[in-house]
Parts: structure tokens; C-alpha cells; sequence
């Protein structure tokens, strides 16, 4: 039996045995959507650890550019990552955060120097430019930079030559390149702040669950992955009859929007307690944690001791894809550092080993090919 079919074969014995008892306010419903039926072996749960291109391979291009995402789907990733927000006519397209100053030459062009305005996403002010302001046909006519000039600055090369894909676009490139390479190629897709386009008019469930199906991959089985960092609309996503696998992305800090909404005090680290992940999978298939919720950091720099996450997570019946690895010394514990600058490449298969061997379940990694490399020395190792 396989590594995750006997992952499987315990926790769905042991989640029988947890009650489910988090402590919910009354002003939130108590009770969980009914899960959607579990993935047959060897689909859309594969066995397998996965690695997954986080924006693409955004450690080499300006991320959430179709040139990203196939080149960490060439590189060996097995998801790719588009995290989706919506235009002023409805069309889902891939960017981190609706704001797109950052990440696209928006504000060089002076046909959209008014479209300059400041609103309050998810309670904070924000001033800069929104693609909920621009329709699809005018968001086309911008272009890509790297977000990151200071530390990749090798990937400002490309600035200016990419536009702003559309989720349709994402899933037709995932389509290509599954027969092109032979090999299935998933589609990991994060909803981006769906509390504040609900709230405008704009909620991304329906378009999302729309392009899924046209794209023929909104079965059980299909290739794909559905994340938020709020709870409220996986839980919609479920009652509305999505059947692709749900992941709830958890925080070190803070906590999920939707509840900051609803008035409820529950935060990220109630979630991660192991009721807390009880009661996620009364929803979701897997956790995000961020990475330092899995291994925490200690004070002289190195990796620490692994928490009871991934423990906890796989007696709940949860997958654990913990984001986000990535080679510069910059996002590397200092311990794991090498050379004198901030963009110098760390130590960074130590770091993916490590994890591997607390449990994890894939990743989530700006580098999908040292993710392959690290998957395969991990397994390679495995006994
Ligand atoms: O979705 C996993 C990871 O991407 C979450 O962080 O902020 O990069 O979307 P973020
Ligand atoms: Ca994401």
C-alpha cells in the first residue's frame, strides 16, 4: 500500500472516532456542509506528493503569466497555481490581489491615470488601481512586470511581453500541456478576496464553477484543487455541488476575512488546533498552512521542531500542502543561508528535505523544479 493510501486507510478510521466540538458563536451556523463525496484512489487525491507551481514558476517569470505557469508545468510541477480575482464585466483572471500596480505596468499608462483610486479591501485602505475597474478587453491591454525587481531581477527581462491571463486561458493551457507532456497537468486555483467581491457585485463561485465546467474539469476526479484563506465560501462552494477537492488556507496570524466580517472572533490559530481541523473537514480535503505553522523558525535561525499539525491535520482525513518555498536567501531560515546577498540562492533542498520528512503532502514552491529535485532525493531516501 502506498505512502497516502495507508495516509487514507488511518485517518478515515481515526476521523470517525473524533468528534467534531469546535466552539462555534451562535451568530455562525454550527453545522458543516455536507462533504463532497471522497475522491476515488489514484485521482484527483493522487498518492503521490505533490508539487505545485506557486503563481507558475514565479522564482523565473513575472507570476500569473501563462509563460509561468508552463514553465513550471515543463519544469515537473503537477499543479499550477492561479489565484483569481474578477474584472468589471465578470471574467475571473489571474492576479495575487485586485490591486495590480505591483504587477502590471498600470501605472505607466496614461489612458487609465483616473482609474488611480483608494478603497478598503478586506478593512484596510488601498490606493492604486483595482481590476474590478477595468473591463477585460481594456485589462488586456496591459502588461506584466516582476513584482519582485529587487530579488529576481533576472525575471524583469520579461517585463512588458505578457499579458494578464483569464482563467479560461489557464485551463486551456492546462489542457495543452497535459497531452503535449503526457502527464496530467492540475490546476490549483485560489479565490482572492470573496468576501469584498461579493460585496460588489462581482462573486467569483459562479464564474469559477462556470469555467471549471466548460473546461470539463469540475468532477471528483478532475485535476484541480479549489483554496481560500476564508471559510465561507468553501463551505458555499460545497453546498452549491462543487465536487473537486477543497483546501483551506490557514495563517500564522490573523484571521480569515470572512469571519472579521461576521463578527466572529475565531482566528487562523483556532483553526489550527486539532478540533479546528476537525471541523475543516467537515468541508475541505486539505490545509495550506504557511510553512512556519509546520516547522517553526527558532531564535539562533535554524528549523525548529515539527508542530502537531500534520499529525493533527491527517487524523482529521486532511491533506497538508503548505505554502511557500522558494530558493533566495531572503525567504530561507537564516541558518540556511549561503552567500551575501538577499538573491543569492540559500541552502534551499535542506530546507524541502525537511519538510518532506515532517509528513507534508506537497508544496507550494516559487521553484517547482527544486521541488521535483526534492521530492525525488526525499523519495529516492524514503525507506
Ligand atoms: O495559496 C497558497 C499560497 O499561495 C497562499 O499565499 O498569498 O501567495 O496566495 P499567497
Ligand atoms: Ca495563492
Amino acid at each position: 500500500m502506498s505512502r497516502a493510501r495507508r495516509l487514507r486507510a488511518t485517518v478515515a478510521a481515526v476521523a470517525v472516532a473524533v468528534p467534531l466540538s469546535l466552539a462555534v458563536p451562535a451568530a455562525v451556523p454550527a453545522t458543516a456542509a455536507p462533504r463532497p463525496p471522497a475522491p476515488e484512489p489514484g485521482t484527483a487525491l493522487a498518492d503521490d506528493l505533490l508539487v505545485v507551481g506557486h503563481r507558475g514558476a514565479s522564482g523565473y517569470r513575472p507570476e500569473h503569466t501563462l509563460a509561468s505557469y508552463e514553465l513550471a508545468a515543463r519544469m515537473g510541477a503537477d499543479y499550477i497555481e492561479p489565484d483569481v480575482v474578477s474584472t468589471e464585466d465578470g471574467v475571473l483572471v489571474a492576479r495575487h490581489e485586485n490591486e495590480i500596480s505591483g504587477t502590471t505596468d498600470v501605472a505607466s499608462r496614461p489612458e487609465f491615470a483616473s482609474r488611480r483610486t483608494t478603497k478598503v479591501i478586506d478593512g484596510a485602505p488601498l490606493t492604486g488601481w483595482f481590476t474590478e475597474d477595468f473591463t477585460l478587453a481594456e485589462l488586456r491591454t496591459l502588461r506584466a512586470v516582476e513584482r519582485l525587481p529587487e530579488v529576481r531581477e533576472e525575471n524583469t527581462l520579461y517585463d512588458g511581453l505578457y499579458q494578464v491571463p483569464t482563467l479560461d486561458e489557464v485551463l486551456e493551457l492546462r489542457a495543452r500541456l497535459t497531452k503535449e507532456l503526457r502527464r496530467e497537468i492540475g490546476v490549483y486555483v485560489e479565490t482572492k478576496h470573496p468576501t469584498y467581491f461579493d460585496g460588489i457585485g462581482l462573486s467569483l463561485e459562479e464564474p469559477l464553477m462556470t469555467d471549471l465546467r466548460e473546461a470539463r474539469v469540475h468532477k471528483h476526479t478532475s485535476p484541480v484543487f479549489i483554496q481560500s484563506f476564508e471559510t465561507a465560501n468553501l463551505r458555499e462552494l460545497g453546498e452549491k455541488g462543487v465536487r473537486v477537492p477543497l483546501v483551506q488556507l490557514l495563517s500564522g496570524s490573523g484571521q480569515p476575512y470572512d469571519f472579521t466580517a461576521a463578527g466572529d472572533p475565531r482566528t487562523y490559530a483556532d483553526l489550527t488546533t486539532a478540533e479546528g481541523l476537525q471541523e475543516i473537514a467537515g468541508y475541505a480535503e486539505g490545509v495550506g498552512p504557511e510553512k512556519n505553522q509546520v516547522i517553526p523558525r527558532e531564535a539562533d535561525g535554524t528549523l525548529g521542531t515539527s508542530t502537531t499539525l500534520v499529525d493533527d491535520a491527517h487524523r482529521a482525513g486532511l491533506l497538508v500542502h503548505p505554502y511557500t518555498f522558494r530558493n533566495e536567501n531572503v525567504f530561507l531560515p537564516p541558518a540556511l543561508r549561503d552567500g551575501a546577498e538577499a538573491d543569492d540562492y540559500g541552502r534551499a533542498l535542506e530546507e524541502h528535505l525537511t519538510f518532506w520528512e515532517a509528513g507534508i503532502d506537497g508544496m507550494f514552491t516559487d521553484n517547482p523544479d527544486t521541488g521535483v529535485v526534492s521530492r525525488d532525493l526525499f523519495e529516492t531516501d524514503a525507506p
